[in-house]
């Protein structure tokens, strides 16, 4: 729940990492699971910052989360890229889960892209494919935004009709297509997690109109759309089940991991062309 005193708390954040980088970041990435990898291509790196470093700020626990800001270049872009998101599953609050986007908006950088491993749900997805998120379906049993609301942040009652950025998905399905990378555009169901779903779960999620499942970035896309920044997402389809929601595999950290990682070098060839497109938006 939005805490009186988060402002204050994030304005220190950011105050600590303005003092460290030196410059203002153009874009934030946040990984998820598997995507760390990703900070590969940055030449160069600008800085470094352990999450430790950053008052208020947690760490995800999970494995494959690197619990580090780094800043740096990107195809010609200075980007500041969170390597460790924070779940609701750990038992994070909502307020500690989006504290990193707070941060973010607070320095000045208002365009931001998230990716996540999720669950593919809808029959034509395989794992592997990219899917640019075009909408979701807010699972969690908590919003982001409940409690007292700091005017600073935002309105009240965010509209959350057009959340994700079109022209930049269009752009994006574009560029991967061109290169001969598959990638759709669907609707991510977020939901807290960590059991995965049962097949009848699997089959209402699709039944309600999900192409992908997954147990993060809506609390901060949330908290994004009400301070109002541009934003998408990058899925990364890590599983999938058929039209009766059964797998014909049992789903692991390990798969779920060791397949993001081969859809890795898709990413980074999106991204090439990708990134420079959005620094003139
Ligand atoms: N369900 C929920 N979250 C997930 C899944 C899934 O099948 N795969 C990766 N994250």
């Amino acid at each position: 729940m939005p805490e009186k005193n988060l402002y204050k708390q994030a304005l220190e954040a950011a105050e600590t990492i303005k003092r460290i980088i030196k410059t203002k970041p153009k874009l934030a990435l946040f990984l998820g699971t598997g995507s760390a990898q990703i900070i590969q291509s940055l030449h160069p790196s600008i800085s470094e910052i352990d999450y430790g470093e950053i008052p208020h700020m947690l760490k995800a626990s999970v494995q494959s989360h690197h619990n580090q800001l780094i800043v740096g270049n990107l195809y010609g872009v200075t980007v500041m890229i969170w390597t460790g998101r924070l779940h609701y599953y750990e038992g994070y609050t909502m307020d500690q889960i989006t504290f990193p986007i707070r941060i973010t908006k607070l320095l000045g950088v208002d365009k931001a892209i998230f990716t996540n491993a999720a669950g593919g749900i809808n029959p034509s997805y395989n794992p592997g494919d990219l899917v640019l998120v075009r909408d979701h379906i807010n699972l969690f049993p908590a919003n982001p935004l409940r409690g007292y609301n700091d005017e600073r942040w935002g309105v009240r009652f965010p509209d959350m009709s057009n959340v994700y950025q079109k022209s930049w998905n269009i752009q994006a399905a574009k560029i991967a297509t061109k290169q001969g990378i598959t990638i759709h555009q669907g609707v991510y169901a977020g939901l807290p997690g960590p059991s995965l779903e049962t097949s009848a779960e699997y089959k209402y999620l699709r039944t309600i109109g999900a192409d992908l499942v997954g147990m993060s970035t809506v609390p901060e896309i949330i908290v994004a759309h009400q301070m109002r920044m541009q934003k998408t997402v990058i899925s990364i389809v890590s599983n999938v089940v058929d039209n009766d929601g059964n797998a014909s595999t049992e789903t692991t950290l390990e798969q779920v991991i060791a397949t993001v990682d081969n859809s890795l070098e898709n990413v980074h060839k999106l991204f090439k062309n990708w990134i420079p497109f959005l620094d003139k938006r």
